[in-house]
């Protein structure tokens, strides 16, 4: 895979494709500006090589044109954080834009409006790809967030420029879950947690291949103790009792280990608790809910996590987002920080949590990814990226 320092950029129009789908509020002020940070890097380098650098991204789900979904704000954030004016255009496809980027001088910038306000974009509509393939000589994919993404800009435009390269962000999202996937250096421990298993399922299947060690946490993990026969007031359907059937079966035969926990934080509600109280797993009041991990399985899993040379956390331990449940999950965050370990974090979800656990410095990694980090980790391609290498070995 080519990357951005491998060619010359300068006095081009460089297309750099970045994720800045982050958090924002109904004042329109940004919650969180890691992604727009962490792309800083590759902007600079094209603003100092002299291109004419054209950023674009989508931000949200919007049906069409819509004004809380402008990148105003993210253009506003970006010349505070590279201390330059940025000019943002109307849209990001046609006449008008084409003529303001021609208009451009080396080492200016230029924010295009959201790509999503066009249909086109997510449909990986071919004539929506060429329209933004009109814009520049060289396209750059910065956006490993949205890389699993089969979009016009992220698939469709790569394929179609003469010259596609990776910025350093993806480069370096890619070569870190490379070490943690390819080549780990063992033990390797795979942490997992969150809601929803059945979005989880391709990575629990590939960690077990590659891990050592295996941590289940987070609601994900009950179906898997009543898979194990324990009577915790809980029912699955049937797709997840067969997949947890066949997840517990194979494990019988392997080598590697499998943690669940043994204790949880119970609440008598998610959303008003009045009691709280910590009980073995079996033992969860009627009515009630198991919302975090207890200290028992904090200690069992901060015990499996001694010794071991490569971690990788996927989810968190409970409902992390409120005070009182959120124990487990950052004193799982002070164990992998204080490991010894190559760590390596992702998914939305755990990186805010680590980062309220003020551990996130800690981290040897921490993805931008959701989406895509989970897809990576469960050993499937990113489109993205397939096309990128595609053209390298074209
Ligand atoms: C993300 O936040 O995961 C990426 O920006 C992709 O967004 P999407 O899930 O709306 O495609």
């Amino acid at each position: 895979m080519l990357s951005i320092n491998d060619i010359v950029i300068a006095e081009k129009s460089v297309f750099i494709r970045c994720d800045f789908n982050v958090p924002i509020d109904q004042d329109g002020q940004i919650n969180d500006d890691r992604r727009i940070r962490e792309a800083l890097p590759t902007i600079r380098y094209a603003v100092d090589e002299r291109a004419k650098v054209i950023l674009a991204s989508h931000l949200g789900r919007p049906d069409g044109y819509d004004k809380s979904l402008s990148l105003k704000n993210i253009r506003r954030r970006l010349e505070t954080l590279l201390h330059t004016n940025i000019a943002l255009a109307p849209d990001c496809v046609g006449e008008e834009v084409e003529k303001m980027i021609k208009k451009m001088k080396p080492g200016e910038i230029i924010l295009l409006e959201n790509l999503r306000f066009h249909k086109g974009e997510t449909q990986n509509d071919p004539a929506f790809a060429q329209s933004l393939a009109r814009l520049a000589q060289i396209y750059v994919n910065n956006a490993f967030g949205t890389s699993h993404r089969r979009h016009a800009s992220i698939f469709g435009m790569p394929k179609i420029m003469d010259v596609a390269a990776a910025g350093f962000l993806l480069k370096k999202e890619i070569s870190y879950f490379k070490k943690v996937l390819d080549n780990p250096i063992r033990p390797l421990v795979s942490i997992l947690g969150g809601a929803k298993l059945k979005d989880k399922i391709g990575a629990i299947k590939n960690l077990l291949e590659i891990s050592d060690k295996i941590l289940i946490g987070g609601k994900m993990a009950f179906p898997f103790i009543v898979g194990l026969g324990k009577d915790i007031g809980m029912k699955y359907d049937d797709e997840i009792t067969e997949i947890v059937k066949e997840i517990l079966s194979a494990l019988k035969t392997s080598k590697k280990r499998f943690y669940l926990p043994v204790d949880v934080v119970a609440a008598d509600s998610i959303t008003n608790s009045t009691a709280i109280k910590i009980v073995p797993i079996e033992e969860i009041p009627k009515g009630w809910y198991g919302v975090d991990i207890g200290p028992a399985t904090v200690k069992l899993f901060g015990e499996a996590l001694a010794d071991t040379r490569t971690i990788l956390w996927n989810g968190p331990m409970g409902i992390y987002e409120n005070d009182l449940f959120s124990r487990g999950t950052s004193s799982i965050a002070h164990y992998v920080a204080d490991s010894y370990a190559l760590t390596v974090v992702g998914g939305g979800d755990t990186v805010d949590a680590i980062y309220r656990a003020q551990e996130a410095e800690n981290m040897s990694f921490v993805s931008t990814g959701g989406g895509a980090a989970l897809r990576l980790i469960s050993g499937k391609e990113l489109p993205g990226l397939a096309v990128l290498e595609e053209k390298q070995n074209a």
